[in-house]
C-alpha cells in the first residue's frame, strides 16, 4: 500500500516514501507526507524532518498509474505538498538516493536542505512527454545550478549524476555510507539554523541572462522541429530569469497548462504509455514461467541474419551463426567483422568491446553445433520451400524445449510450425534491416505458440534493447502490411502527376523521418519488387501501379545500384532527383493514358492520402485482431517506421484529426473514382467508431 511511512530518529522525523517501485507521489504518498509535517511541526521532541525514498529511489516523479484519473488532482495535490514543505517551521531536508525526478526533484527543490548519495542521478524529464516543469522546477533549478546548466538539464530532460553537480548548490552536502544516518546527523547540526533557506528567495545571477536566453531560443527552435515543448522550457527559464519567483510560476502554470492540452503532449505521452502497453499480453499472465535463454543460433548470415546475430551479441549472448556454404558463412561474418570495426573506429564500442562480441559469435556449416541453443531465429531466403527444409532439419537436430524462431516478412508462420513436430515451440521474431540497429521487433504469434514461448520471446526482446509489438499470422503482420497501402497510395500519387521528390518532400515536412521513395531507394526496390510479383498474381483483384516494376525492370534497386527512384554519386546516400525517372514516368502516363491532373497535387493531400492509408488499414488489422491494440500499432509506426513521435502513430493521427472527419476525407477521395476509388473503403471498425463520435485510442 503506497504511504509515507514516519519514524523518528534522534529527534527527527523520518519520512519515507514509499510506493514501488519508484515512489510515484500519488495521492496516498502526497497525503502522507503533508500529514507527516504536521506531526513532525506539532511534536516538540522532533527538532527536524528528512524526507527520503524506501527502496531503490528517492521518487520517479508523478505516479503514472494515476494520469488520467481524478487522483491526479485531487487534494493535496504536489503544488500543495510543496507548500506545505516551504511553510514547515521546522527545517525539511531531502535525503536523495538512486534517482529524484521530475516532481520528485521538484519536491526536493522545495525542501530547505538537500542531500544526496554521490551515486543518486537527477533529471527533469518532462520535456520528453512533451511538457515543462510544472511544479516550480523551471524557476527553482535555474536557482541553485545556475541558468545554463538548469537549461540544459530541462531542455534535455537528461539524467545527470549528483556528483557533476557537486559543485552547484542543488545539494548541501553528499553523503558517504548510510545515506540515512548522514541526513539525521546532518538535520541535527542544521536544526536550530533560522530563518530556513528557500530556494525561491535565492537570486538567479547570470551576467548576461537575456543573451544567453536569446541564443537559447535560436539553437533550441532549430533542433526541435515539431515539438513545441523545448522552446517553451526556454521561455520558462527567461521568466525564472527576469520576473519575481511568484510570477515566474504563474509564467511556469500557464505555459505548461497550454503544452498539456496541446496535441505534441498528448501524441507523446500517447507514445509513452504505448510503450508500456505493448508488453502485455491480455491471455498470457504477466508471470507466466520464462524459458532461460543462455545461448541462440541465427540460420543464413545474409543481411538479416548477421544483424540478428550481432543483437544476440551486443547483448553478450553466445550465438551461433549456420550457413549453406563456406564461401557465405565467410562473407556473413566478414560483414559482421567490418561492421564493429566500424562501430570502434567511430568511437561507439571500444576496440576491447568489438573483440569480445565477436569472440561470442561461432560460425558453422553443421545442425549439430546449433542442436544445444536455447532459441534459434531462421533467417534464410524468403521461400516457404527453403524455410520449410530448415524447420525440418532444426525439428531433429534441436534439444527439446529449444524455441524455433522465424524472420520471414511475409510468409506463413503456422505452415512453417507445421513442418515441425512442436508447433508450440514454434513463433516469428521479424527484425527490421539493420537489425542490429532498428529498435522494432514484431512479434508474430501462430496459432499453436505456446504461452511460455511467447513471455520468454518479449523477455529476450527486452534484453536485446528491442521494443517488441506483438502480431498475429498474416501476409506483412503489421508494419508491413500497411507500407503496402502507403506506398500504393504513393504511386498513384505519381500517376496522378506527383513527382518522387514532391511526394517525399511534403511527407517529410510533415514529420516522417523519410519519404516513401528515399525509404524505399534505401530499403532496395528489388525487396518490394518480389514481394509484389507473387501478391498481385495471387489478388488480381487489387489495383495497384506498375511503375515500381518498371524501375525495377531497368535494375534501378535504389542506393545499392547507385540508381532507384534518385540517382546517388559513388559514396554518398544524398537522393538527387533524375530526369530519367520523370521521363519514365511521364511514358508511363502516356501509355496507360492516365490523365495528370491541371493544377499540381497539394501537399496536404498528399500527406491524408498516405497517412489515412496507413490509418485504414491498422484498423483492418485492429478489425481482425492482428494487433492486440490500436496504440501496439501506432508504436509499430513510431518503432519501426520514422513516424514522427510527436504526431502519435498513424491510429492515434486519425483519433485527432477526428474520424468522422477522415472518413468524410476517405470518401471525398473515392468519389474522384480513378484507380484508387475502391481503395477508400473506410474498415469497419473506422467506419463504425466514426458514426459513434468514437476513438480508436481510449481518450
Ligand atoms: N532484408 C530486409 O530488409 C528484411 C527485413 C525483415 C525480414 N527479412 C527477412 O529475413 C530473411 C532473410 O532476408 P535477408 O535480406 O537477410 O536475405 P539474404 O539473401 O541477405 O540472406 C539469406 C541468407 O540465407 C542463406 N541461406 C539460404 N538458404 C539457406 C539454408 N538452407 N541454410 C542456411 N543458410 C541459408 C543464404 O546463403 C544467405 O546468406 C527473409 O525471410 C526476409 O524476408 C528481410
Amino acid at each position: 500500500m503506497a504511504s509515507a511511512r514516519y519514524s523518528e530518529r534522534d529527534g527527527v522525523a523520518v519520512v519515507s516514501l514509499d510506493n514501488p517501485p519508484v515512489n510515484g507521489l500519488g495521492l496516498e504518498v502526497r497525503t502522507g507526507i503533508v500529514d507527516a509535517l504536521t506531526r513532525a511541526a506539532a511534536d516538540p521532541a522532533v527538532a527536524a524532518v528528512v524526507l527520503v525514498g524506501a527502496g531503490k529511489v528517492f521518487s520517479g516523479g508523478a505516479d503514472i498509474r494515476e494520469f488520467g484519473t481524478p487522483r491526479m488532482t485531487a487534494e493535496p495535490t504536489l503544488h500543495a505538498v510543496i507548500a506545505a514543505v516551504e511553510q514547515c517551521p521546522k527545517p525539511v531536508v531531502a535525503a536523495i538516493h538512486g534517482v529524484a525526478m521530475g516532481g520528485g526533484l521538484e519536491l526536493a527543490l522545495a525542501c530547505h536542505y538537500r542531500v544526496a548519495a554521490r551515486d543518486a542521478q537527477v533529471a527533469l524529464p518532462e520535456v520528453k512527454l512533451g511538457l515543462l516543469p510544472g511544479a516550480g522546477g523551471t524557476q527553482r533549478l535555474p536557482r541553485v545550478v545556475g541558468l545554463e546548466t538548469a537549461l540544459d538539464m530541462i531542455v534535455s530532460g537528461e539524467t545527470v549524476g549528483a556528483a557533476a553537480l557537486e559543485r552547484t548548490r542543488l545539494f548541501d552536502a553528499l553523503v558517504e555510507g548510510d545515506l540515512v544516518e548522514g541526513a539525521v546527523g546532518f538535520a541535527r547540526r542544521i536544526a536550530q539554523a533560522r530563518p530556513l533557506p528557500l530556494v525561491r528567495e535565492r537570486t538567479l545571477r547570470h551576467p548576461d541572462a537575456e543573451g544567453f536566453i536569446a541564443a537559447a531560443r535560436g539553437r533550441v527552435s532549430a533542433a526541435s522541429k515539431g515539438y513545441p515543448a523545448p522552446l517553451k522550457c526556454v521561455e520558462a527559464m527567461a521568466a525564472a530569469a527576469s520576473l519575481p519567483f511568484a510570477e515566474g510560476l504563474r509564467k511556469e502554470r500557464e505555459l505548461f497548462v497550454g503544452l498539456l492540452e496541446g496535441p505534441e503532449s498528448r501524441a507523446l505521452r500517447h507514445a509513452f504509455f504505448a510503450e508500456r502497453a505493448a508488453a502485455k499480453i491480455p491471455d498470457v499472465p504477466e508471470d507466466t514461467p520464462v524459458r532461460p535463454i543462455r545461448t541462440a543460433a541465427v540460420i543464413g548470415a545474409g543481411t538479416m541474419g548477421g544483424g540478428i546475430t550481432m543483437s544476440f551479441a551486443n547483448a553478450g549472448i553466445p550465438v551461433v551463426v549456420l550457413e549453406a556454404g563456406r564461401e557465405a558463412l565467410e562473407r556473413g561474418l566478414a560483414t559482421i567483422r567490418k561492421s564493429y570495426e566500424s562501430s570502434a573506429r567511430k568511437g561507439k564500442l571500444t576496440a576491447a568491446q568489438a573483440e569480445e562480441r565477436l569472440a561470442l559469435i561461432r560460425p558453422t556449416l553443421g545442425y549439430a553445433d546449433v542442436a544445444p541453443a536455447d532459441i534459434v531465429v531462421e533467417a534464410v531466403f524468403e521461400d516457404m520451400g527453403v524455410k520449410q527444409g530448415v524447420f525440418r532439419a532444426l525439428d531433429e537436430a534441436m534439444k527439446p524445449g529449444a524455441i524455433l524462431a522465424t524472420n520471414t516478412s511475409t510468409l506463413d508462420v503456422n505452415a512453417l510450425a507445421r513442418a515441425t513436430r512442436r508447433p508450440a515451440d514454434v513463433l516469428g521474431t521479424h527484425f527490421f534491416s539493420p537489425a542490429h540497429v532498428m529498435k522494432l521487433l514484431e512479434v508474430v504469434r501462430g496459432a499453436a505458440t505456446g504461452k511460455d514461448v511467447l513471455a520468454t520471446v518479449m523477455a529476450l526482446a527486452r534484453t536485446l534493447k528491442k521494443t517488441a509489438v506483438v502480431a498475429g499470422v498474416c501476409d506483412g503482420f503489421i508494419g508491413n502490411r500497411m507500407l503496402e497501402q502507403y506506398l500504393r497510395q504513393s504511386l498513384f500519387l505519381l500517376e496522378e502527376g506527383a513527382l518522387p521528390a514532391q511526394v517525399d518532400r511534403a511527407l517529410e515536412d510533415w514529420g516522417m523521418a523519410m519519404g516513401p521513395f528515399r525509404m524505399s531507394d534505401l530499403a532496395g526496390n528489388d525487396v518490394g519488387w518480389y514481394v509484389r510479383k507473387r501478391r498481385y498474381v495471387e489478388r488480381p483483384d487489387v489495383a495497384y501501379s506498375r511503375l515500381a516494376d518498371r524501375l525495377c525492370e531497368q535494375g534501378r534497386f535504389g542506393q545499392k545500384t547507385g540508381a532507384g527512384w534518385y540517382r546517388y554519386e559513388p559514396g554518398r546516400r544524398d537522393a538527387i532527383p533524375d530526369p530519367a525517372v520523370d521521363e519514365m514516368i511521364g511514358a508511363y502516363r502516356r501509355e496507360k493514358g492516365l490523365a495528370v491532373r491541371p493544377t499540381a497535387i497539394a501537399d496536404d493531400e498528399i500527406v491524408d492520402r498516405c497517412v489515412l492509408a496507413l490509418a485504414n488499414e491498422g484498423a483492418r488489422i485492429l478489425d481482425e485482431g492482428i494487433a492486440q491494440r490500436a496504440s501496439d500499432v501506432d508504436l509499430v509506426y513510431l518503432a519501426g517506421y520514422g513516424f514522427p513521435r510527436y504526431r502519435g502513430g498513424p491510429v492515434f493521427h486519425a483519433d485527432t484529426v477526428g474520424l468522422d472527419a477522415v472518413v468524410r476525407r476517405m470518401k471525398a477521395f473515392a468519389e474522384r473514382g480513378g484507380a484508387d476509388a475502391a481503395f477508400w473503403t473506410p474498415a469497419p471498425r473506422l467506419e463504425r467508431l466514426a458514426a459513434e463520435g468514437g476513438t480508436f485510442n481510449p481518450r
